[in-house]
């Protein structure tokens, strides 16, 4: 499949794509994730994507579309992909549509996860990652078995550095600013799907319902 999954920070677009990669091999392509590589391995972009990230602001649109470019060119994109938290500003969208044309790339589906704010700034507070292989953890509805300790692979579950309510605060305003548009932008493509993301496997199966029929 090749989805984008849109919605505010913690909708739960990272958990629901780890949930479909489980199902067909699509790759998970995350650009959150990918800066946050980047910034603990000291990196020329990590340099420069670190301050933006902190204070909860966006990633300049060139730097993101020259990571995403690559990306979408490598191999094990070939059987399907799930982007999340990309393209997150109209130019990015704009950008990515017209790479998919070069490319010759037909999205399935642009997933809208709708969350009511007061359950995102719950989830948020309580949401822990692991620092190694990036799984996904809650204190109150997913912890891991040991308390920070990741039961994948070991390494350390901690809170992300923008998980401060200042910066989640601004988060959200730069979500409802520069990323809610894009709902009506795939509208107007044809190709959004509004779900009630309360239940991450309420939205697995509305997706998969939907590209069986
Ligand atoms: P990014 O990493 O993309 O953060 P985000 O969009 O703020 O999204 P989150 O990762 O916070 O939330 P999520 O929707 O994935 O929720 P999750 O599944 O974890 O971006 C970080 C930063 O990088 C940005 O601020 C920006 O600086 C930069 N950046 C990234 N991409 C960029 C781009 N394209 N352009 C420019 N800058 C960019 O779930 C949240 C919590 O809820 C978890 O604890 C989870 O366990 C829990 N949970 C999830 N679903 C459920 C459920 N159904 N029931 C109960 N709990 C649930
Ligand atoms: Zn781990």
């Amino acid at each position: 499949m090749k989805l984008i999954l849109l919605g505010a920070p913690g909708a739960g677009k990272g958990t629901v794509a780890k949930m479909l990669t489980d199902i067909d091999g699509s790759v998970q392509i995350s650009t959150g994730d990918i800066l946050r590589a980047a910034v603990k391995e000291g990196t020329e972009l990590g340099k420069q994507a670190e301050a933006y990230m902190k204070a909860g602001d966006l990633v300049p649109d060139e730097l993101i579309m020259g990571i995403m470019e690559q990306r979408l060119q490598e191999p094990d994109c070939a059987n399907g992909f799930l982007l999340d938290g990309f393209p997150r500003t109209i130019p990015q969208a704009e950008q990515l549509k017209a790479l998919m044309d070069k490319l010759g790339i037909k999205l399935d589906m642009a997933v809208n996860l709708e969350v009511p704010r007061e359950v995102i700034l719950d989830r948020l507070t309580t949401r822990r990652t692991c620092t190694n292989c990036g799984a996904i953890y809650n204190v109150k509805s997913a912890p891991p078995k040991v308390e920070g300790v990741c039961d994948k692979c070991g390494g350390s579950v901690v809170q992300r550095d923008d998980e401060t309510e200042e910066a989640i605060s601004n988060r959200l305003d730069v979500y409802n600013e520069k990323t809610a548009p894009l709902v009506e932008f795939y509208r107007n493509e044809g190709l959004l799907l509004d779900v009630n993301a309360t239940s991450s496997d309420e939205v697995v199966k509305t997706i998969k319902a939907r590209l069986a029929g």
